[in-house]
């Protein structure tokens, strides 16, 4: 099939790739003239395990071109996928603008029916406003499809091959047969395609990202109180995922959920229940993680006092997870924030987030080329985001280069006794002894 990708982000351009890995021949259409420029030269400008070599395959193969010309992508592709961002606005509303934006233009543009697909995380109700835009804007026939993405960042090539569920919101009988159809090579291992209307399907979206927070801030919330009755979070963890209405999944407790998506996209779900309805377990998600962030530096000026200045610290991990260099809203900001403001130095390593991180803070940290350099002369070692290769270091090395063997676990990954025991002072999150 015949497709275009409307937003070359982490949605749009592993959604582009991964329907040309499947033999479509897709064009990615992006306002960003570098964007364009690097990407058509091979160069994936974000980092997600696998993109690049899937990027470049499908270059090779002549399936995948990249371009900022959006009439001539859309004319001729059959179906057209909306992934442009919908960034926060100043009153937590998601902001459609680029989405309504798009959909105007793509409708100018078309040459005969196409199908609409939009892949943006919006507002209940933005369908409808995305098919009033159009049909002011074309006399030709259109099908509109909410088809909301639920890749992880980090896993987004693997997510988007073998997604949990398809989910398809509208009532274009022949639309949905057509969608069915490109996502069958996506469900072959028998995972459903949800049809739905698609008010239902905008909001299971917002639903799945919001179940998924409130689980990260109930494991926090027990957490500190753990801490504070002298229980182990990691042993309640284990006892609670164990009962299958619970399921171990994503009940790790640490240094508070970020990214682009949770953040904004549970302050767009309380702005949507307006004044009617207040959404109180959705605040409450959001002031436990906002309490979540502070907590490192809390421990920090517990163990230090409250002024930093003369100390240095080592930060392993920027990114708002591990296995990308997305910093958006990432956990790290605040807590690198507040370090500085109490006068500390920091020595920061990423494996993939330090040219994100450059753009938040310049020249106001150091930054190490590898993590055993972040620590020489630290004070205190503090882990934010947990990468694979900080799980098992060199303890040994770790307390030769830095000034006092302090660790500050945000998402304790190491064995409390282990470390303790090598002669470093260890906090952790929810931990005897914190
Ligand atoms: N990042 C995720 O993990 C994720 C997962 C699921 C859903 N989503 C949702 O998908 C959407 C996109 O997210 P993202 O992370 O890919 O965003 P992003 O910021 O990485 O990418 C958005 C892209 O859209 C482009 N763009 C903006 N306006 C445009 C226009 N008028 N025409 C063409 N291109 C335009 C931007 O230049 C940018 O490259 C958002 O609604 C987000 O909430 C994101």
């Amino acid at each position: 099939m015949n497709l275009a990708v409307i937003g070359t982000g982490y949605v749009g351009l592993v959604a582009g790739t991964c329907f040309a890995e499947s033999g479509n021949d897709v064009v990615c259409v992006d306002i960003d003239e570098a964007k364009i420029a690097a990407l058509s030269n091979g160069q994936v400008p974000i980092y997600e395990p696998g993109l690049e070599e899937m990027v470049r395959r499908n270059m090779e193969e002549q399936r995948l071109s990249f371009t900022t010309e959006l009439r001539p992508a859309v004319e001729k592709s059959a179906i057209v996928f909306i992934a442009v961002g919908t960034p926060q606005g100043p009153d937590g509303k998601a902001n459609v603008e680029h989405v309504l934006a798009t959909a105007k233009a793509v409708a100018q543009a078309m040459n005969g029916r196409k199908v609409v697909v939009n892949k943006s995380t919006v507002p209940v109700g933005t369908l409808d406003k995305i098919r009033d835009v159009m049909a002011a804007a074309t006399r030709h026939p259109f099908a509109v499809i909410s088809n909301p993405e639920f890749l992880k960042e980090g896993a987004a090539v693997e997510d988007f091959m073998k997604p949990d569920r398809v989910v398809l919101g509208g009532d274009d009988a022949e639309a949905i047969a057509l969608l069915k159809e490109l996502y069958e090579p996506f469900v072959r291992t028998g995972n459903p395609i949800l049809v739905m209307d698609n008010r239902s399907a905008e909001m299971s979206k917002y639903a799945a990202n919001a179940m998924l927070a409130t689980k990260i801030s109930f494991m926090n919330e027990i957490a500190g109180l753990c801490e504070k009755v002298g229980a182990d979070i990691g042993e309640v963890r284990r006892a609670v995922g164990l009962d299958r209405r619970i399921g171990p999944h994503f009940i790790f407790p640490g240094a508070g959920y970020g990214g682009s998506c949770f953040p904004k996209d549970i302050r767009a779900i309380i702005a949507m229940g307006d004044k009617d309805l207040k959404m109180p377990l959705m605040r409450a998600v959001e002031d436990v993680n906002e309490a979540q962030k502070k907590l490192l530096v809390e421990k920090v000026k517990r163990h230090f006092g409250a002024k930093l200045s003369g100390r240095t610290f080592a930060v392993w991990g920027l990114s708002f997870k591990p296995r990308t260099d997305d910093m958006r809203d990432a956990p790290s900001i605040p807590v690198l924030e507040s370090l500085l403001q109490a006068g500390a130095r920091i020595q920061a390593y990423d494996p993939e987030a330090m040219n994100e991180a450059g753009k938040l803070f310049g020249d106001r940290i150091h930054y190490a080329p590898r993590n055993y350099e972040a620590l020489r002369g630290a004070d205190a070692l503090l882990i934010i985001t947990e990468w694979n290769e900080f799980r098992r270091p060199n303890f040994s090395r770790i307390k030769e280069l830095m000034k006092s063997p302090v660790i500050f676990d945000g998402r304790n990954i190491y064995d409390p006794a282990e470390v303790r025991g090598m002669g470093f002072t260890y906090y952790s999150i929810g931990r005897k002894d914190g």
